[in-house]
């Protein structure tokens, strides 16, 4: 076995090596045409993540709706400050809807409301930071809020003004916040415009302050696409740290399961730096325990934002501590920050695996899912995760080891619950060679299956990949490669074994002339490459970076910024150079 391997990569090698010195020549194994003329693209300025992980506070909008008060917010900082949670990592203490007094017609500045928040919002910011937390403040990207427009839920207590949105004040709106002490802007839609978004990262950016930005462009509008699988309308991991991805949570399970879903919809779209907001937890708010716990569970491994939406003042014991449960929040904030995927389901879609790995080799987080009406039991079977054996598994949320198991793993869980477990095993590592023919952990694609063409034809696929008769680019067929609809991305482990990620990069003959998108390469949650905007008439780039002593490779094709109407693109020929040992 060894030994064909072995003969298979050194073939593999020599093919490469001729095929890169024909396109050298200006012409290509199979066809001559546009292609690299082997020289690495230097690609255009790199992307620096703000945020790794992600955040992890309380908002008040679940349970304060329009009753926010100055007051509530400073006895919510001192409960998180001394319950437990903030050494739990909860940080961000974020003031919803409600807070706005006015705009002052002569400076240009909001203001806070008089009654509700009398002392104002720098000396509130102040107060939460004396608790060592960060501090959070609403606004929308309409000339209105969101309370103030779609819930009609303004209070007659409040004066005219408790509306006033950023739509159009984006800058003087950043400074402002800026200047009160503001960490995190969740910033809505609600009869706004699209433009605010873009408009306030660059606020954000002039002010020089660290700040969060939180968006949220699903709040009552009706044009956008339920996911970003969209028509190029909102390119959001642009300018966002995170955004919501679907209309408003509420404490029911049936909720919590629909927004799992569109956010599974939307796994791609989860670049370095970007991730996708499931809302504010219900936690705590009225489902059963076992839900509740599904519900944490599946925040935390689908990455998305933890922000407590109950009453944490007057929480239950039981509440508590699934909030402050140290292994459970790990998984959330585990620095490959990846967000887990459908693994299996049955029939009905209600017994479900979704898993993700964790940054330490061989480790995966796995949920089981039960969505039905009975308890059930669910299995995960190893091979499907590309996961080898002797596994040790541990149950997340007690702590308990649950043995050494081979080949798969049971779990019965309750209706509509679910069980977390993390497993310990073997990873497929990567090796010298072509890449095509080796196994990812991880993949998200936005349509369809990775389509791999491996060389020599008939070797085994990696797990998980459809097999492809050819991969074209501007009339090139190379001898290997893999073909996605973008936005898509590969996760590989390096263990720090390899030196050099080199591929040739360019939109697939099934582009049909069409489809744009933006080639970027990551490893470690570092960015390494980025091609900028690939159009079908770029040529054929050539990407060769140093990949030396990085644990993870990650290859991100991202649409193009205006929908993913035939973004087919290939990474043509990639390859490692790895040691051996
Ligand atoms: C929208 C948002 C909610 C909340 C309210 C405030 O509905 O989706 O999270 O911010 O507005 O009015």
């Amino acid at each position: 076995m060894r030994a064909r391997s072995t003969f298979r990569a050194l073939l593999n090698f020599l093919l490469l090596t001729l095929s890169v010195a024909l396109a050298g020549c200006g012409g290509g194994v199979n066809s001559p045409g546009a292609i690299s003329n082997g020289q690495p693209d230097p690609g255009i300025a790199l992307t620096q993540v703000r945020f790794k992980t992600p955040p992890l506070g309380w908002n008040s909008w679940n349970t304060f709706g329009c009753k926010d008060t100055e007051a509530i917010i400073k006895s919510v900082a001192d409960a998180i400050a001394s319950n437990g949670m903030a050494a739990a990592g909860y940080q961000y203490v974020t003031v919803d809807d409600c807070w706005v007094g006015g705009r002052n017609a002569t400076t240009g500045q909001l203001y806070s409301n008089a009654t509700t928040f009398p002392d104002g919002i720098a000396a509130l910011a102040a107060y939460v930071h004396g608790k060592g937390l960060k501090f959070g403040l609403y606004t929308s990207g309409g000339t209105n809020t969101c309370a103030g427009l779609a819930h009609g839920t303004r209070p007659p207590s409040y004066p005219p003004g408790v509306g006033a949105g950023s739509l159009g004040h984006e800058s003087v709106d950043a400074q402002t916040f800026a200047n009160w002490g503001v960490d995190y802007i969740k910033l809505d839609y609600c009869g706004g415009s699209l433009t605010a978004f873009p408009a306030m990262r660059a606020g954000i950016a002039a002010t020089g302050r660290t700040m969060f930005l939180s968006i949220n462009p699903y709040s009552a509008n009706t044009t956008l696409p339920t996911n970003f699988a969209s028509d190029g309308t909102l390119y959001v991991p642009a300018y966002a740290d995170m955004s919501r991805i679907s209309q408003d949570i509420s404490a029911k399970f049936t909720s919590v399961t629909s927004i799992i879903d569109t956010s599974a919809a939307d796994v791609a779209w989860a670049v370095p730096g970007y991730f996708n907001d499931m809302d504010m937890l219900e936690v705590g708010n009225g489902m059963t325990q076992d839900q509740d716990t599904a519900h944490f569970i599946m925040w935390s491994i689908m990455s998305s934002g933890l922000n407590a939406g109950n009453d944490v003042r007057s929480q239950s014991a039981a509440t508590q501590a699934l909030l402050t449960n140290a292994n459970v929040i790990a998984v959330n904030q585990d620095a490959l920050a990846l967000q887990a995927v459908l693994d299996t389901a049955d029939s009905a879609g209600s017994l479900q695996v979704w898993t993700k790995p964790l940054a330490t080799t061989g480790t995966r987080a796995v949920a089981f899912l039960n969505r039905g009406a009975t308890a059930a039991p669910i299995t995960v079977n190893f091979a499907n995760l590309g996961l080898s054996g002797p596994v040790q598994a541990t149950n997340v949320l007690t702590g308990a080891s649950l043995g050494t198991v081979t080949q798969s793993l049971t779990q019965t869980v309750p209706a509509t619950g679910a069980v977390l477990v993390k497993l310990t095993g073997t990873d497929p590592v990567a090796s010298n060679g072509p890449l095509a023919l080796q196994s990812w952990v991880w993949s998200a694609v936005q349509s369809g299956n990775v389509a791999v063409k491996v060389f020599p034809n008939g070797s085994p696929l990696p797990t998980g990949a459809t097999a492809t008769g050819a991969v074209v680019v501007h009339g090139v067929s190379y001898i290997d490669g893999l073909t996605v609809n973008a936005p898509a991305q590969l996760v590989y482990r390096l263990n720090g074994k390899c030196t050099t990620f080199q591929s040739d990069i360019g939109l697939d003959a099934a582009a049909q002339g069409g489809g744009t998108v933006d080639y970027q390469v990551w490893a470690d949650n570092v960015e390494l490459y980025d091609s900028g905007l690939v159009a079908n008439a770029t040529p054929i780039k050539t990407v060769k970076v140093s990949v030396a002593g990085r644990n993870t490779l990650r290859l991100v094709i991202t649409d193009g910024a205006d929908g993913v109407t035939n973004d087919v693109a290939d990474w043509a020929n990639p390859s490692l150079a790895c040691s051996s040992s």
